[in-house]
């Protein structure tokens, strides 16, 4: 998720770009960039304070182009961020997104004789524009032929230094805003770096370009056909825009999962060979096929991930797996060889104790991968190998869609190890279609929303909170319990059902609340008769259950669906109802969600 902003007017336009980049930062910080067409590229590693170092404030330019990066292809480097530029250096790109036909288009352009001077899939962008201006076309038909060129989805900005008024925006799969002003028009990802200039905003849909000059702007479909839509006004605080209009990030970071999951899956998917296609375990993938142990380590929402891992790997690649906290691992004195698999997951790759952990497992020979969120982090530096998680910044304090694309890449990481081993083709197959089947079904969850919002209304003066499941779900009973405690301040436990005989189930009474996770998986025979023994004492439960299971209404009224999916993929279904009711909760206790009390996102020492 990196941030676009453009500008053409009559203001200075570097002191205009970097002022709105601070209000995108929210989106990025790995690297940020900027095109002023008098002046040139400017870029810089880090967040929008280490570029404007490198800005003249005095300076006269009143057109450009912006950019934040969050690295996806390519680590966060000053070659690799953003602007990009042709070999003339005449056109500039800001780019969101993933081009996937990169490769194959930067083969062609090479062959015409073009010389690329970075690693990312944007740079090829601006050799296009340029291979059609030097057909004969203006920049704006250049412009539309290069966008008719490339698949996969983007939000950006292009600039040619032959017609600086101009700007060229294009949108698909990544939001593109424009603003409009008197005498100057932008370009953004989101109305928060606009709205102190103006508050005229228009979205642009998926497949559509815009042209903005200072004192008009128009909009096509990529095929030619011009577009008439009424412009809006937005009383948006500059706040509400970065959170998407959600009144929390929480929320906005919970609603973002289909697309997560699409961005953690994205190309990495082999339907015809049944494999996944991990390109950062490339350098080790001889030493994984020998592996005969994995142990996971993380802290907090990390370490259920990696429990989930734990079902999934064991059951489908064949490994026995371990799972530590970080700050226990590190003060252990844990076995491990050149056959251990270490792997960290972590969304910001600096968690102290998992880090430590990552140290000790080197120092002891074992092979170190990390499933991690943030690029070119200590961690995804100081492993072996890893996958990233693409799950763009997460910003509210409980950790959700991090947790979601976790388990994501854990399915991934299963089906690269169990194919080295023995999973079968219909195994692989079955993963995969499965796979590429729960954005849409996470999306149903989402659609259901006010449902867990009444639920959680209901429910919001409890004082204490348990959590209950099986198999693949035992974790999400602990996760469910984190996300609860952690934000609305309630007593809430996590607990095996079959463990509740031997002690929980002592607490229960009418007020003491239960959260029973009971899809129509193998184990829930079993999970419907701890229910009832908890019914038998008079405590409340609400259930999380398959769609379609009418006989866990003669056990509660309190039900949420979720749609179906192979068991060891459940929990990703399961768990978004949990996050969206801890949510609703706290938000209903008045309490500050994103930074709730005592709590940090990134735990950098012990
Ligand atoms: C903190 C955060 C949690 C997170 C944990 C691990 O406690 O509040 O949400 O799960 O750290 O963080 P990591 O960045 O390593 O995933």
């Amino acid at each position: 998720m990196c941030g676009i902003f453009a500008y053409t007017g009559k203001k200075q336009a570097g002191v205009t770009l970097l002022d709105g980049l601070t209000s995108l930062e929210y989106r990025g910080y790995d690297s940020a960039g900027i095109f002023l067409p008098e002046r040139g590229g400017i870029r810089a590693v880090g967040a929008v304070g280490n570029l404007k170092k490198k800005i003249p404030t005095d300076f006269e330019g009143h057109s450009g182009i912006a950019h934040l990066r969050w690295a996806t292809h390519g680590e966060p480097t000053e070659d690799n961020a953003h602007p990009h530029r042709d070999c003339t250096s005449d056109v500039w790109v800001v780019h969101n997104g993933i081009i996937e036909n990169w490769k194959e288009l930067k083969r062609d352009l090479e062959s015409r004789g073009h010389v690329f001077l970075s690693e990312t899939d944007t740079e090829v962008m601006a050799h296009l524009v340029e291979q059609e201006l030097s057909d004969g076309k203006d920049f704006e038909s250049a412009a539309r032929a290069a966008l008719g060129r490339i698949r996969g989805t983007y939000g950006m900005a292009i600039q040619s230094r032959a017609e600086p008024d101009v700007i060229v925006g294009a949108r698909m799969g990544a939001p593109v805003v424009l603003g409009l002003g008197d005498g100057e028009n932008f370009i953004a990802s989101d109305p928060s770096p606009i709205l102190k200039h103006t508050r005229t905003v228009l979205f642009l849909e998926d497949g559509e370009m815009a042209v903005i000059r200072p004192n008009s702007y128009k909009i096509f479909k990529l095929g030619g056909d011009t577009v008439e839509r009424a412009a809006q006004e937005v009383d948006w605080s500059p706040e509400e825009a970065q959170k998407g209009g959600y009144e929390h990030f929480m929320l906005k970071e919970i609603m973002e999962g289909p697309e997560v999951i699409k961005n953690t899956l994205r190309g990495r998917l082999m339907f015809e060979e049944g494999m996944a296609k991990l390109g950062g375990l490339e350098s080790v993938k001889d030493e994984l096929a020998k592996i005969e142990r994995i142990i996971i380590v993380g802290c907090g929402t990390a370490y259920y991930a990696g429990l989930v891992g734990e079902y999934m790997l064991e059951e489908h690649a064949g490994i026995p797996v371990e799972v530590e906290l970080g700050s226990e691992f590190r003060y252990r004195k844990p076995v491990l060889n050149q056959k251990t698999m270490l792997l960290a997951i972590s969304q910001s790759g600096e968690t102290a104790d998992t880090l430590e952990a990552i140290r000790e497992g080197k120092r002891k020979g074992a092979i170190t991968v990390g499933i991690v969120n943030t690029v070119g982090s200590t961690i995804a530096r100081e492993t072996d190998a890893g996958v990233y998680n693409h799950a763009g910044p997460e910003i509210g304090v409980a950790s959700t869609k991090a947790l979601v694309s976790q388990i994501t890449a854990l399915a991934l990481l299963t089906l690269f190890l169990g194919r080295q081993r023995k999973m079968s083709d219909s195994d692989a197959e079955e993963i995969i279609s499965q796979l590429s089947l729960l954005p849409e079904k996470v999306q149903k969850i989402l659609d259901n929303k006010a449902a867990i919002e009444a639920m959680a209304a209901k429910y919001s003066d409890s004082r204490d909170f348990l959590y209950i499941g099986r198999k693949y779900n035992y974790p999400i009973a602990f996760e469910g319990a984190l996300k609860l405690k952690e934000i609305s301040y309630i007593h809430a436990e996590g607990c095996g059902a079959g463990e509740m005989k031997h002690g929980p189930l002592a607490m229960i009474d009418e007020k003491f609340p239960t959260m029973a996770i009971a899809p129509s998986d193998t184990v829930y025979e079993k999970l419907a008769s701890n229910i009832q023994e908890i019914r038998a004492r008079r405590g409340p439960v609400v259930a999380v259950a398959t769609e379609g299971n009418d006989d866990i209404l003669s056990y509660t009224k309190d039900v949420i669906y979720v749609p179906e999916t192979i068991e060891m993929l459940q929990p990703i279904l399961s768990v978004v109802p949990l996050q969206l009711f801890a949510y609703y909760l706290a938000h209903a206790k008045g309490f500050n969600v994103d930074r709730p009390r005592n709590l940090a996102k990134s735990v950098t020492v012990e």
